[in-house]
């Protein structure tokens, strides 16, 4: 046998770990203090493709050592902590999640089944029943982490399948007939559509809701596509909310859904990756109001929860259904136990190998408690209403919609093109928001509905302020001076 190799020694020598933890998380302290003190140039240091590819293709040929790459990493990569990072729906992480990471990290039980990871996986049970009654659900729910929204909204579809095709029928064996379908707004994620395509049934399955001025779906909208889809020969399963929609944050009336999927026995799913944590706020649990009535709900803990991508919850109603997406008879196939095993999660969830997702969330609670949940809640959503106030007191920016959480849609339409067709409108806004992105120092992101463009800002970060919300708006305007001169 070959002596152990000198690099694998170092590798995994104690005292080198420590070294290099001590160093890296030094580094990480300064850069958190400069980034959120605004001193760094911008909140996102923008380089075109290519020219980022090429810089690594030149410098991963010349290694200099980890703290090295660290540093580059930190120091080119989206400084999410920046309070002018008002961009896409992710995490602005509480710091001590990088702690958790690197413990998990380090000890990387898998999850797949209970002896690879047995802390994390009772853990993950105790949570998710746990956290599953704080957001309303009855006694008795239960459910899975697993990594990411889209997962979770295609697991919960796999359940539904399951359900609706009832005891005696075995999808999961034997497959179906392709023509299911799902209803769900025109205003959902992608992802749900994705789901439904990979679940076979073809985009012929997705059966878009239309929604109101404020992109939520309605009773009529619901009769109307239901109506639509039976008309088509297709096997409507289930009704998917969302809590809220990612272009614009709008949340559907969850009673009415509820109302609707026990009318006509459907399964009733919350896509509330982004928004269902409103639950945990005394000021907006109303929007989320019925959410308890789901049959699953999809909530990411690594969008306004502050812990880092990727870590999702997928609760259901009965602990139970959290066996339907994998086997509908056959529920014991992995072993000779006449019980669940819910300590197999790899039963339950798409992944086999996970992360220790529990412990993440598991720290947050014994660091904070479950209120600090609300506590991001309430500022992320009460920025975004400070937002919309400051562009409604500008004459030359116009919203979208009044915003119900943390994201806004909004532009910038100088005096001088008051009279401009919608076209050149939204042309003159993606224009305007490239601009903004190559040259920051906030980092704003762009959307489209109804043939509109819009400019978005998801608040994410409770460190940013008023004043950066209004110092966004007067360096849109600024940027804007160049291309109406043009
Ligand atoms: C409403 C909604 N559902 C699902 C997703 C997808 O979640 P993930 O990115 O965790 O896969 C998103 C992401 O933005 C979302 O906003």
């Amino acid at each position: 046998m070959n002596a152990l190799h000198p690099l694998l020694r170092k590798a995994y020598d104690p005292d080198r770990f420590g070294k290099l933890a001590r160093d890296i998380v030094a580094d990480l302290e300064q850069h958190l203090r400069e980034v959120q003190s605004r001193h760094t140039q911008r909140s996102m240091p923008w380089t075109p493709p290519d020219d980022e590819r090429g810089f690594w293709e030149g410098r991963l040929n010349r290694p200099e050592g980890l703290v090295e790459l660290m540093r580059l990493v930190v120091e080119r990569s989206n400084r999410l902590q920046d309070p002018r990072y008002m961009g896409h729906q992710v995490a602005v992480p509480f710091p001590d999640g990088a702690l958790v990471g690197m413990v998990t990290d380090m000890l990387n039980n898998g999850g797949a089944i209970y002896e690879m990871g047995p802390t994390n996986s009772a853990m993950e049970e105790v949570l998710m029943s746990r956290i599953g009654r704080m957001m309303g659900l009855p006694d008795g729910c239960g459910g899975v982490m697993c990594h990411g929204g889209t997962l979770a909204n295609l697991v919960a579809l796999l359940a539904a399948r399951g359900w609706k095709a009832g005891p005696d029928a075995d999808p999961w064996t034997q497959g179906d007939d392709g023509l299911g379908a799902v209803l769900v707004s025109d205003q959902a994620h992608y992802c749900v559509d994705r789901a439904v395509r990979i679940m076979g049934w073809g985009a012929e399955g997705v059966g878009l809701v239309a929604t109101d001025a404020r992109h939520k779906m309605t009773g009529e909208g619901l009769t109307e596509a239901l109506r639509d889809m039976e008309a088509r020969g297709r096997r409507v399963v289930s009704v998917v909310g969302s809590a809220c929609t990612t272009s614009s944050g709008a949340y559907d009336d969850l009673n009415l859904l509820a109302d609707f999927a026990e009318e006509h026995g459907l399964w009733f799913h919350v896509d509330g990756a982004h928004g269902a944590p409103a639950v945990f706020s005394e000021r907006y649990a109303h929007l989320v109001a019925g959410l308890g009535r789901a049959h699953s709900v999809a909530m990411d803990f690594h969008k306004v929860m502050g812990v880092p991508a990727l870590c999702t919850g997928l609760w259901y109603g009965r602990h139970d259904h959290s066996f339907l997406p994998f086997t509908q008879a056959a529920e014991y196939l992995w072993s000779d136990a006449e019980e669940p095993e819910w300590w197999n999660f790899g039963k339950r969830t798409f992944e086999c190998t996970k992360r220790m997702l529990s412990t993440r969330v598991a720290a947050v609670l014994e660091e904070y408690g479950a209120e600090i949940w609300g506590h991001l809640i309430d500022r992320l959503f009460d920025l975004g209403r400070e937002l919309a106030d400051q562009v409604e007191r500008r004459p030359d920016f116009e919203s979208a919609m009044p915003p119900e959480a943390n994201i806004v849609c909004f532009r910038h339409v100088p005096e001088s093109m008051n009279s401009t067709s919608s076209e050149e409108l939204n042309a003159f806004t993606a224009a305007l928001r490239k601009k903004h992105l190559e040259e920051g120092p906030q980092y704003v992101v762009m959307t489209r509905f109804g043939g509109e463009t819009w400019l978005r800002c998801t608040l994410m970060n409770p460190l940013t302020e008023a004043e950066d919300l209004e110092a966004m708006l007067d360096r849109i305007a600024f940027l804007a001076q160049d291309l109406t001169l043009q």
